[in-house]
């Protein structure tokens, strides 16, 4: 499973990139804004830290205006990866960029229809947002369950699951277990992965009986 970060805060993402476990990041017009950045300026300093997908959002709601900003984005480095919203506009652009062979990524997607559509519109990425369908009282992994499903008897279908929206390690593990491709993950919850008490524990009493040795490696 490949990990993406979810985030557009440079800082993290350089952090993340040194432990070798990152394989590329997402960001979004919220992300965006909260790293009150210029998005140009953003996406072309985490490309030149992380050499895997980083997906870029257009802003443009109408898909000509879209394949606009799509140019400007893809133009910053090679491993941009336009994000569309799924919207007719959306899929039609992702339909013409895919064609083009531009990497893109549909979001905003909360049902399997909509999976379905855009995966016929060639996007390499969809994602489905987990924690949001969580959030209204669905359950989000059953949509990734259904995805894989669906994906998986049509073999020629070459999409990729991104899945989004993940608020805590279960959501990881479940979408890991059912197969998805990809998880983007906010850095918090990444931090969150490594830790187990029995792990704390269990390593401040090797570090105590070691101490009683009196002994250092090399
Ligand atoms: C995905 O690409 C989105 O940026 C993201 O996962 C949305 O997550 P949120 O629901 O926590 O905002």
């Amino acid at each position: 499973m490949k990990f993406f970060v979810d985030t557009a805060d440079v800082t993290e993402i350089r952090d993340l990139a040194a432990t070798g476990l990152l394989d590329g990041v997402t960001t979004n017009p919220s992300l965006i804004a909260k790293s009150g950045r210029k998005i140009q300026d953003v996406i072309a300093e985490i490309c030149a830290i992380v050499e895997g997908p980083v997906s870029a959002e257009v802003a443009a709601t109408e898909y000509q205006a879209m394949l606009r900003e799509a140019a400007v984005l893809s133009a910053i480095a090679p491993n941009v990866v336009i994000k569309l919203p799924l919207t007719p506009d959306g899929l039609r652009a992702c339909h013409i960029l895919s064609k083009q062979g531009t990497l893109t990524n549909v979001t905003l997607c909360f049902s399997a229809a909509q999976a379905l559509l855009a995966a016929k519109a060639g996007a390499s990425f969809i994602s489905p947002f987990v924690g949001r369908l969580d959030d209204i009282g669905q359950d989000g992994m059953e949509l990734i369950a259904d995805i894989v499903q669906i994906y998986g008897n049509y073999p020629h279908l070459r999409t990729e699951i991104l899945v989004a929206s993940i608020r805590h390690p279960i959501h990881l593990i479940q979408a890991a277990k059912l197969g998805a491709h990809v998880a983007t993950i906010p850095p918090n919850v990444i931090k969150q992965l490594y830790h187990h008490p029995l792990t704390d524990k269990g390593l401040a009493h090797f570090l105590a009986d070691w101490a009683k040795t009196g002994q250092s490696i090399g």
